[in-house]
């Protein structure tokens, strides 16, 4: 009778700690839907005033090692079925954050080259802020921050006036650039009669 009891309080202990995780993963200000960036992505629900922390990315904290063996098997299935994605997000030099869990809202979240969000770390977890006001129905967006060595697998379908046509930090665009413009130069050349 003692052993079934502990088994049951162990159980109800596990479904207090899942609903916590779950609850920690949603957010009243943001909703999930189908969008035209791609697959689905997550809107705004309500007028999102500038620096409102709006979600957290709620997921499994795992070392680097671990992190690039998720990282490459997800990139390989999304190349395989088409679907998205990568969902490792770095937390620090040592730790990355594996926010593949269905209760992770903020995994949806797509890129933009013009993002209305960004994410913060803050000690050991990570959230989501808003960059500007966001009116309601808004697609939340940041910056996913890719190296400019990965630009070719990553294009960006963001559709802002400002696109740079692939998924790549800000901080890199004059690199991109310069890689785009030498690409598009040598076309040219080979294009050219002899
Ligand atoms: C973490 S998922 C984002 C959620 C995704 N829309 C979904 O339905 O699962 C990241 C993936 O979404 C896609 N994605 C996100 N932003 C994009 C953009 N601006 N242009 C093209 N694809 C994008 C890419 O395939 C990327 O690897
Ligand atoms: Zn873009």
């Amino acid at each position: 009778m003692a052993s079934r009891n502990k088994g049951y309080m162990k159980q109800r202990m596990l479904q207090r700690q899942l609903l916590a995780l779950w609850k920690r993963g949603q957010s009243p200000l943001c909703e999930v839907r189908g969008s035209e960036i791609h697959g689905r992505g997550v809107y705004a629900a309500c007028f999102i005033p500038e620096k409102t922390r709006v979600c957290e990315y709620v997921g499994e904290i795992i070392d680097k090692k671990q992190s690039a063996r998720r990282a490459s098997h997800q990139h390989a299935k999304s190349l395989k079925t088409g679907d998205a994605a990568v969902y490792v997000f770095t937390l620090s030099r040592n730790f990355d954050i594996d926010g593949n869990v269905p209760w992770n809202t903020a995994r949806l979240i797509n890129h933009s080259c013009s993002p209305n969000c960004e994410a913060w770390i803050e000690g050991r977890r990570i959230f989501i802020h808003a960059l500007r006001d966001i009116d309601p129905g808004e697609e939340l967006t940041y910056d996913y921050g890719f190296d400019v060595d990965c630009y070719a697998e990553h294009p960006c379908r963001c559709g802002k006036p400002e696109c740079v046509g692939h998924i790549v930090s800000r901080e890199q665009w004059p690199d991109l650039r310069a890689r785009l413009k030498t690409k598009q130069g040598g076309k040219h050349r080979s294009n050219r009669p002899a």
